[in-house]
Order: C-alpha cells, then structure tokens, then sequence
C-alpha cells in the first residue's frame, strides 16, 4: 500500500516559545511521558519517513532543540523570528519544494499523535484532495481554530481563536494541528498567505480558506478521541498530555502481563519494558531506559532508573536504582539505594539503608543493614556486617576496596581504601582496617576492652 503513495517530507513546526508556558525554556523542549514533546513528535515521523525527509523548524533555542535531536539525523530550518505557523513554512520553502510529494505539517506541540493516525492522515490525502487535516470534537475547544464546514460539510476554513466571530467560537470541532498536504498545490500558493489578521501573524491555518478559493478541496479525519491528539499551551496541558501517556504505556504493560497496583499513580516512561507476572506497587517509578524481567515486584514508592533487572527480583519499597544491574533473584531494599554503576549479583541481598556506588555484589553475597560500599568488589557469599563503611575517598581521590568470596565483615568495619580482603577472611566487629587482610586470616583492629568491676556501683554511692 504505502509504496504505492507519493513520497511524504514531514515538517515539525518547533520554533515558538510558548508564551503561555511561562517558561525561560522554549515549549517544545517540556517534558511529558518521560520525554520532551519534540522527542515523540518525531519519533512519530520517523515511522512514516526517512530522517533525511523529517524537517524541524527551530527558533526559540534553536541550538537545544537541535542537541536534543542530534544523532536522530532529521533535518533543521531556522526561523529567526517567529512569526506565525505559516511563517514557519515560508522560511523552509527552498529547502522544502524540491521534494515533491506529499508535505504533512505536524505542531511540535501535539506529542499525543500515534503513527497509526499519521499514516490514516496521509491515507486519505491520496484521495486527490488539496489537503487532509486533523479534526476533533471538544467540549471545550477555547484557543485552537475552528473548523469551518461548508454546506456540504466540507472544511471551508480553520478560523484562529483570535479571529473568530462570536457565532464560530461556538463551532466545537477543533483543528488539532496535524495536516497532509499536496506539496504542488501548497507552494502554488502559499505566496497568498497574508498577516491580515489581529495577531499580525502568518497563519498556516490560512491555507484551507485560500486552496478553497482555488477551487481545491479539503477533507478532514475527525478523532473520535480528542485526547488522543491534544496540543498543550500551558502547564495544566503539559500535566493533562504526561497523564495520558503514563496511561497508555500502563495499559500497555498490563494487558502484556504485567501487574500494576494503583495504575494512576506509577510512573513508567515510554522505554521500559517489564516482564510477565512481575507486581509494580503503587507510586513506583520506573525510568528511561529500564527493563525489568519477569515474576520481580518492584515495591511502593520505588525509582528505578536506566537499569536492568532479571527475573524473580525483589525490589523492597522505598528504593532507588540507578544505572545498575541487578542479577536474577536478588532482593534489594526496602530504602536502599543503588546509586550508580552497580552489579548486585544472582540471589544476593542489599538491605534497608545500604548505599551502594559502583559497587559489584557477587552471586549470594549480603549486605542487610546499614552500609555505605563505594567502588568495592564483594565476592559470592561474602557477608558485609551492619554498619560497615568502605572509605573509598581521601579527600583528593577515590580508591577501591576489594573484598574477597565468602568473607565476614563484622559489624560496624570501616575499610579504608585502597585495601584488599582475601577470601574466607574475617573483620572482628568495630575494625578499621587499614592493612590488607590475607585469606582466611582474622584481622581485629580496635581498641581493646577495658573491665573495672564495681566501677558503676562505686560511682552511685559517691553522692
Ligand atoms: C495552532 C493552530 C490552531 C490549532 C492548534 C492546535 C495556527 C495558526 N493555529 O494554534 O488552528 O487549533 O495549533 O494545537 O497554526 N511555531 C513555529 N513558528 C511560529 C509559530 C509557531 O514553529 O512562528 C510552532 C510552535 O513552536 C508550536 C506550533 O508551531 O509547536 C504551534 O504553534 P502555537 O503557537 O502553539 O499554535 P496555536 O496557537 O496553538
Ligand atoms: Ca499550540
């Protein structure tokens, strides 16, 4: 099918600032679903066009906007000053015409629109119409253009907020801000578009009305659902538009398997993927780029984020996980954090207010309580007592601690790094160690304990 359509250059309009964010940040550049709204809107492209035929307007932090994208080899047009959509069209016109084809408009404000839209939108625009755009029924339509049908019910006009007269205002069917047009008949006449109107802008939305007049026609695709393609303006939008894509990928995920308590309040960015059977307590938060094996429950309140989890882990509530990697069956948490670069090996145990940092647990190793392991290795078995502190930094540099298989660190040790423990070696409980402890060895560095019988009593009786 689609072979059979002319070749579709997609335009991404980004170059606003979005006054009514108020925001020092360009609008674009906002983050929803995990992502910023420009990320999805070209992601959405790029299912239906090569990169090299995916355009961004930028102006406002043309240079962000660019960063935010490189490396996903779409195509910039700047436009220095902002003045209108249609504007934004103008500026690309050299660049633009030669293509050909189909010319599809995409407001880089709009994240919500899924590719299967996109491909009905450019579906349609095979029909010989002028152009097709997107359309919805809105309870509340206050802000975008209404759409102006003919006697016919074809889509005469798109009439600007601003513009409109109080009976258009009442019209409820919106334009969303998505449009497929013949490039052809675009640029014969994109010449008329004229800033006649209060906000002195060129509207793009003009196109309609002046193709009409051309004796072209226009045709619409009304969603059923505006929510699917909802444009955000200002930051009640922004949270309305993340609420949306928190509930698809959940949906998603749920009808995959997945168990999730209290669906609406998790939070699980678009890149995750989650196993079978695994149990996702509510208020978890489950970030970027994060994949999380099956029949693992990740507890209440818990952040994870840009890691890999295998199958059969628990993740006790109130723990954060970031960049690491934890092997199959092992139980991290409740409170603890995995701060970066870790490995907690299969079975083993991280417990309530242990910190790791690139730290690597070997297979069934422990640390149950209260530790801070800073660039240490622990070898399988290897128990690391209550208490017990790696100091892994002197002040200028960081240094490592290296802990051998099936050694006990007895509680309350402090390791001053660099240092090294041999496997089967013990900690007397209170050590600081600052030797290398050879294996099998016990290594007591602590004050001995001093006894004076009837001490306590004596002193009571001095009054
Ligand atoms: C626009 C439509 C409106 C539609 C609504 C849907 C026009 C004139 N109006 O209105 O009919 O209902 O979207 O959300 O098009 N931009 C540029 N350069 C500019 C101006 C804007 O790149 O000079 C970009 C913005 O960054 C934004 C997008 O175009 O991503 C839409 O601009 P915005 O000002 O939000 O348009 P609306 O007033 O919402
Ligand atoms: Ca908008």
């Amino acid at each position: 099918m689609e072979s059979m359509q002319t070749p579709v250059t997609i335009v991404i309009l980004a170059a606003g600032l979005g006054t009514r964010m108020k925001s020092r940040k360009a609008k674009v550049l906002h983050r929803a679903g995990g992502k910023t709204l420009v990320e999805h809107v070209v992601a959405t492209a790029r299912e239906l066009a090569p990169p090299e035929r995916i355009f961004v307007v930028v102006g406002h932090q043309a240079e962000q906007v660019r960063q935010t994208l490189s490396g996903q080899g779409v195509k910039f047009i700047e436009q220095v000053e902002q003045k209108g959509t249609g504007h934004a069209l103008l500026v690309g016109r050299d660049a633009l015409v030669p293509l050909g084809g189909h010319l599809v408009i995409l407001n880089g404000d709009g994240p919500l629109l899924r590719a299967e839209t996109l491909r009905r939108l450019v579906g349609q625009a095979q029909s010989g119409a002028a152009g097709v755009l997107l359309t919805a029924m809105m309870e509340d339509p206050t802000g975008y253009g209404r759409v102006i049908r003919d006697a016919r019910g074809r889509v005469a006009a798109i009439v600007e907020q601003k513009a409109a007269t109080p009976e258009q205002l009442g019209v409820r069917e919106a334009n969303m801000g998505f449009y497929c047009f013949r490039a052809d008949l675009f640029w014969k006449h994109s010449g008329e578009i004229r800033p006649d109107n209060p906000a002195r802008e060129y509207y793009l939305t003009d196109m309609v009305e002046i193709l009409n007049r051309a004796g072209e026609f226009f045709e619409a695709i009304q969603i059923e659902d505006a929510r699917e393609v909802l444009g955000i303006n200002n930051r009640v939008e922004l949270a309305a538009v993340d609420r949306v894509f928190r509930e698809r990928k959940v949906r998603e995920l749920m009808l995959g398997g997945v168990t999730i308590e209290k669906p609406e309040t998790v939070t699980i960015d678009a890149g995750v993927s989650i196993g079978m059977d695994t149990v996702i307590e509510p208020f978890a938060q489950i970030l970027g780029n994060t994949s999380i094996g099956e029949d693992c429950r990740v507890g209440a309140c818990s952040i994870v984020q840009d890691s890999t989890v295998e199958d059969k882990v628990e993740i006790g509530a109130f723990t954060i996980v970031g960049t690491s990697r934890v092997e199959r069956g092992a139980k991290v948490g409740p409170f603890a954090r995995l701060r970066m670069d870790n490995h907690v090996g299969e079975g083993a145990h991280i417990g309530n207010f242990v910190e790791l940092k690139k730290a690597r647990m070997g297979q069934g190793a422990k640390a149950n309580h209260l530790a801070y392991l800073g660039d240490t290795q622990i070898g399988a078995g290897t128990n690391i007592g209550a208490g017990t502190i790696t100091c892994n930094y002197d002040g200028a540099h960081k240094h490592v601690t290296k802990i051998g298989e099936g050694v006990f660190v007895g509680s309350n040790s402090t390791l001053v790094a660099p240092i090294e423990i041999g496997d089967g070696a013990y900690l007397g409980a209170g050590s600081v160690i600052t030797e290398p402890v050879p294996p099998d060895a016990l290594a007591i560095g602590r004050a001995r304990q001093v006894m004076k019988p009837e001490w306590a009593k004596k002193r009571r009786a001095v009054k």
